[in-house]
């Protein structure tokens, strides 16, 4: 019996880790949080915190030493593409090169790796304070977005326009970087795209390809909030093809030979742009539930069994059974919940495959101003992409979230 360390625990990996007990492996999760959900589903827990690379390493080495040698090491849903490289390499495992997971962890790194190798990227460049973010808006005019080099789920991402109060935009950014550093780039125009690939031999397999909703660009303006997605895209087969071959050329200039690139793509006038290239396996239920309602592929499978060093066929990675899926957000008005109505009912409509919150009465919902401040999702199918979003607006339309001040 071979033995997987899962990275996180978090609820998001919850589906990956049973898939990995389903394919008759012993999974060992290790965590910050010992009552993650992850945890109890384990074979076994080991503590650790999924951002402390130099704890999980040893607490992977020790386990390998000790109690039983490893077969492989993957995150799931969880940005920690430094920890689990570290601990493969450590253990001679397979997986990415530590350059790469490092390249994958610093925006401005991987930027200048992507300029270096001739992908195309909007145009960026590191600030250093207010003052500078200032000349740079003059010479490059607006939108424009600032973000921090190192943070995730678009905390301090924000759209700057003509208006934009620089001096608390670059402090906003800048409080969401652990390293104290902030960049901008040119703000692309064009429809958005989640990918995600499973490079093997440098040839990217790419079963998840989602169109990602900016409807509310405005409403939450300067933050740049997503509302879901929808699968399959509205792309023709050839823009969908040129949008394939960039995220692989991006994934393959990041170092990726063999592993997971998801990729965070722009469809511009000019063709497609990268913005940024993860080296991981996707949270938000893309790869562990989008991805295999909309395509049949079972891609964390297919990444578990990478992780171990086998080597998935082109059949397995291809797409069988399209059918529409659809992700859509809540984003109930600022206060305290007092109530969550007509989950019972929106939960019995058609097509309904996940709906849930992250908050609860009596808890509070805060202005959104990054990812993590959604309140809720839900996850449709449908014959088709039109189908799916018509039944996730359904559901969203049904459930009430009272709040008050
Ligand atoms: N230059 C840009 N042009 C257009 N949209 C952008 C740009 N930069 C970021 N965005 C949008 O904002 C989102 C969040 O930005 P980014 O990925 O850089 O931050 P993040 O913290 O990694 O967020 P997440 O974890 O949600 O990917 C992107 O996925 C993209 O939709
Ligand atoms: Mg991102």
């Amino acid at each position: 019996m071979k033995t997987l360390w899962v990275v996180s625990g978090g609820a998001e990996a919850v589906p990956g880790i049973r898939r990995a007990k389903e394919m008759g492996l012993r999974v060992v999760v290790s965590d910050g949080n010992p009552s993650a959900p992850g945890a109890a589903l384990a074979d076994e827990f080991v503590q650790a915190s999924t951002y402390d690379v130099t704890a999980t390493v040893k607490a992977a080495s020790d386990y390998h030493r000790n109690r039983c040698p490893l077969n492989g090491v993957i995150s799931i849903a969880a940005d920690v593409p430094l920890t689990v490289a570290t601990v493969a390499a450590e253990l001679g495992l397979p997986g990415i090169p530590v350059e790469t997971a490092l390249l994958a962890s610093d925006k401005l790194a991987m930027k200048s790796c992507f300029k270096e190798r001739g992908i195309p990227i909007p145009w960026f460049h590191p600030v250093e304070s207010s003052g500078h973010l200032r000349e740079l808006m003059k010479e490059h005019g607006v939108p424009l977005v600032i973000k921090p080099v190192d943070s995730r789920g678009a905390r301090g991402v924000l759209r700057l326009m003509e208006s934009t109060d620089l001096d608390w935009a670059f402090r906003h950014a800048h409080q969401f970087s652990p390293s104290g550093r902030v960049m901008v780039e040119e703000y692309l125009s064009g429809p958005q795209i989640s990918t995600e690939s499973l490079l093997l031999d440098e040839y990217a397999y790419t079963p998840g390809f989602c169109d990602r909703n900016y409807e509310f660009l405005e409403r939450f303006a300067p933050y740049m909030i997503e509302n879901g997605g929808e699968q399959p895209s509205f792309l023709t087969p050839e823009e969908q093809e040129q949008v394939k071959r960039c995220a692989e050329s991006a994934g393959r200039a990041l170092g990726i030979k063999a592993g997971i690139a998801k990729g965070d793509i722009v469809l511009t006038p000019g063709g497609p742009k990268v913005i940024e290239i993860a080296a991981r396996l996707s949270g938000g239920w893309f790869s562990t539930d989008q991805i295999p309602l909309a395509t049949g592929v079972d891609l964390i499978g297919a990444a578990i069994r990478l992780s171990l060093g086998e080597r998935p066929s082109a059949e397995e990675l291809e797409i069988r059974n399209q059918q529409g899926v659809a992700i859509r957000y809540f984003f109930p008005p600022p206060g305290i919940i007092t109530s969550i109505r007509n989950v019972e009912k929106a939960s019995r409509l058609p097509g309904v495959y996940k709906l849930d919150f992250f908050v609860k009465p009596g808890e509070a919902v805060e202005p959104v101003t990054n990812h993590t401040k959604r309140c809720g999702y839900v996850i449709t199918s449908g014959s088709d992409r039109v189908e799916a979003v018509k039944r996730a607006c359904e559901v969203v339309n049904t459930i009430q979230i009272e709040t008050r001040n």
